[in-house]
């Protein structure tokens, strides 16, 4: 059975309570009309807008998530937000191990490991993102470096049903560049391959890939092997590009 392809969106720290429940609203519109195939498709504002945006898409199919969870359930951790909380407030997935985390914060594969422990714990979806530095690819490091990261971050009880693998070269991210579609294949044929040989059912965990998709990138990238699905970033923020790559995969 072929993969039900994912496309999330991540609206990082962008969305105050007006515009973003007014994207939610659009797309889940859209979806409640047909058409985007058969896609999933997956908010991720900004922790502020979790509850609204998942009362705003209810009715729909449209799912919400997180992008980020503490690896405690509760307790004295200032500003965090657990897994459980995400999950109460209506998220059915959360983003863990984001390059921009992992750069701003600090975190290591370990403590993104913890995250998607803790996202399991809440019976949450964890979409762990991984992906090379420009330098990292200059010097041919790439899959040294993807290859570390994926041992390193997914825990070894991660099943395809809660975990989804994401591959978002860094520089790639919010650039305007994109790896040839031959580079992203070579980078998930390699992860398919590792994912396969760690788990039963590593066959059927999706790989999404990250990093500057728009509707004109869309179809050519949703349609290279080992593909199933997108993270996007900017072109999430409005409800035409949104769904113009959601419809891209049918
Ligand atoms: P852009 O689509 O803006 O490049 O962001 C990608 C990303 O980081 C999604 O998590």
């Amino acid at each position: 059975m072929a993969i039900r392809p994912l496309i999330a969106g991540n609206w990082k720290m962008n969305g105050l309570g007006a515009d973003g429940l007014a994207l939610a609203q659009v797309i889940a519109e859209r979806l409640r009309g047909g058409g985007a195939g058969l896609a999933e498709l997956l908010l991720c504002p900004p922790a502020t807008l979790v509850r609204a945006v998942a009362e705003t898409v209810s009715g729909s199919d449209v799912l919400v998530g997180g992008q980020d969870c503490h690896a405690k359930s509760s307790g004295a951790h200032t500003g965090d937000v657990s897994a459980e909380m995400l999950a109460d407030a209506g998220a059915r997935y959360v983003i863990v191990g984001h390059s921009e985390r992992r750069a701003d914060h600090g975190e290591k594969d370990a403590t993104v490991r913890a995250k998607a422990e803790a996202a399991h714990r809440a019976g949450l979806i964890a979409i762990i993102c991984i992906g090379e530095t420009e330098a990292e690819r200059d010097r041919g490091a790439t899959l040294d470096v993807v290859g570390r990261q994926l041992a390193g971050s997914l825990p070894d009880q991660a099943k395809a049903a809660n975990t989804v693998v994401a591959y978002e070269p860094v520089w790639a991210i919010g650039t305007g560049r994109t790896p040839t579609t031959a580079e992203v294949a070579e980078v998930h044929k390699f992860l398919r391959e590792r994912l396969t040989a760690r788990y039963e059912d590593g066959g059927r965990f999706r790989l999404l890939y990250g990093g500057s998709v728009k509707p004109e990138n869309a179809r050519e990238l949703l349609a290279v092997a080992d593909v199933n699905g997108a993270l996007v970033g900017g072109a999430s923020l409005k409800a035409d590009s949104f769904w113009a790559i959601a419809t891209a995969c049918a």
